[in-house]
């Protein structure tokens, strides 16, 4: 896709971070955008903050591990503008701790339920109507460079991630043997200067942690504020949303923000390859 004027985007965890850059360039390149998140204030003000751009928006509180909500979201996009040309799974959530063992069941619950079922029912939901309409379509979904590597220490975090990674990948071998009017870009960035660390603000009730399952120590807090610092030095959302469009006008399935981190993903592949332990 080269040409975005008036075309339709829907983008989800559009209120803050990346999904908010991504919404931003899609305002200011004239398109009309969806914007998709779980809590309305912030979307709310999200469209306030684009309203400058004077692009159409429409604002539709979704919680993305929910396929009723996705339903309803193609549903409003459907109403308000016709059709859907551009869809970015960019909702995510992810701690800054914890083993494969370590790790509660809720916290697997939590990141599997957005990272990964939020990215499928988006996928399930708006593949077959971006087919229907035969229009130029993209779809971009958000992994990390967390799904390319596995040292992050969250492990729930790298699992969806790697996952979001092999969903891209075998739906564009779908699309490419249909010969689908649909690309796909999955894009994995480093460090970004976003509100991630602050996941837990949007976690439901349900499946909160107990205190005692997750005791807090110093190393913890150090681990914790590593992330934090590494996080506010990334680089910023609207850079993202440069690769992001770059990536769409080339039709780039890969999207890699971080090239610093390109050795560490060659490392890896290398190891594969050899069959030899990466420690
Ligand atoms: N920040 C980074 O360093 C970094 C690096 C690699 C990948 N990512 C990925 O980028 C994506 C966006 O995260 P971000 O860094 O901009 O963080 P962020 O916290 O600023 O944005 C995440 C957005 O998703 C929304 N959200 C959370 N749960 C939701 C749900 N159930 N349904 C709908 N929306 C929900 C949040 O409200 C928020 O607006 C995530 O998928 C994340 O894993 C971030």
């Amino acid at each position: 896709m080269k040409d975005f004027r008036n075309k339709v985007a829907v983008v989800t965890g559009a209120a803050s971070g990346i999904g908010f850059g991504i919404a931003e360039r899609c305002a200011h390149e004239g398109m009309k955008v969806v914007l998709a998140g779980i809590n309305q204030e912030n979307l709310i003000r999200a469209e306030k903050a684009l309203k400058h751009t004077n692009a159409t928006m429409l604002c539709v509180q979704t919680d993305v591990s929910n396929l009723e909500d996705i339903e309803a979201l193609a549903r409003e996009t459907l109403d308000a503008f016709g059709s859907v040309h551009l869809l970015v799974n960019n909702a995510g959530v992810g701690t800054t701790d914890g083993s494969v063992w370590e790790s509660t069941l809720e916290d697997w619950q939590w990141m599997m339920g957005v990272n990964l079922w939020g990215v499928i029912y988006g996928l399930r939901v708006f593949v077959p109507i971006m087919l229907s309409q035969d229009t130029e379509c993209h779809i971009v979904n958000t992994s990390s460079l967390g799904g390319l590597l596995s040292y992050h220490p969250s492990a729930p975090y790298h699992v969806t991630k790697h996952a979001v990674v092999a969903l891209s990948e075998n739906l564009y071998y779908s699309l490419a043997v249909k010969k689908a009017n649909i690309k796909v870009s999955v894009l994995c960035p480093g460090w970004v200067n976003t509100k991630i660390v602050d996941s837990e603000r949007s976690r439901p009730a349900d499946l909160r942690n107990k205190a005692e399952s997750t005791p807090v120590s110093p190393e913890h807090n150090a681990i914790e504020e590593g992330f934090r610092q590494a996080i506010q030095a990334g680089m910023s959302p609207q850079e993202v949303a440069d690769y992001v469009f770059e990536a769409i006008v080339n039709e780039q399935l890969y999207i890699l923000t971080h090239s610093d981190h390109n050795s560490d993903v060659k490392k890896r592949v290398e190891n594969i390859l050899a069959q030899r332990n990466p420690l």
